[in-house]
């Protein structure tokens, strides 16, 4: 895996922008995360050329950044926030019903591919605990156990249905790794 031309020339042009090659880092993390769903190790090192900063001091960045991601995740990502609103309110609870309908440890991809449920620390919705964030753009609230073991159901239909295939390619990709 690996950029193409066209694509290194654009980040190119857009580190140009900043007064540091490494300030565009960042925004080359996001762009190929955009473009895999995750970051593979190739792309580190294609970035790591492009902004001047290590494959460890972008890996430190990754570790930093918890919407940036080193591994593969299922169709649809789901956090869920396990910090003190969300687990006063009964966080656990949904974490522990997200864990049993998706069949596989947090973090790892459902066996049908469609989803990957995260633990998270706040997501800033905590009026709204216990809360999640699908895709890291849209936002659950007052999530329940049977609230989350329908979204996840949903999403497995969805999966099966779906005619491009999405969670197929993402097992395919896993499996290339192995
Ligand atoms: S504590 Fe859960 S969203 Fe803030």
């Amino acid at each position: 895996m690996s950029l193409t031309e066209h694509e290194i020339e654009h980040l190119r042009e857009h580190i140009e922008h900043y007064p540091e090659k490494r300030a565009g880092a960042i925004y080359c993390l996001y762009y190929v995360q955009d473009k895999y769903g995750y970051i593979p190790r190739a792309s580190l090192d294609e970035v790591s050329e492009l902004t001047d900063l290590s494959p460890t001091q972008l890996d430190e960045l990754i570790t930093f950044y918890t919407l940036l991601r080193r591994r593969p995740v299922g169709r649809r990502l789901i956090r869920i926030c396990d910090s003190i609103s969300c687990y006063t309110r009964g966080s656990e609870q949904v974490l522990a019903a997200a864990k049993e309908a998706s069949g596989v440890e947090f973090g790892q991809i459902s066996k049908d591919g469609a989803v990957t449920v995260l633990p998270s620390i706040c997501l800033g919705l905590c009026d709204r605990a216990p809360a999640g964030l699908v895709d890291d753009s849209e936002d659950l609230g007052e999530l329940t156990p049977e609230k989350i073991r329908d979204l996840i159901c949903s999403y497995a239909a969805e999966t099966l249905d779906s005619k491009s295939g999405g969670g197929q390619q993402i097992l395919a990709v896993l499996k290339d790794q192995q």
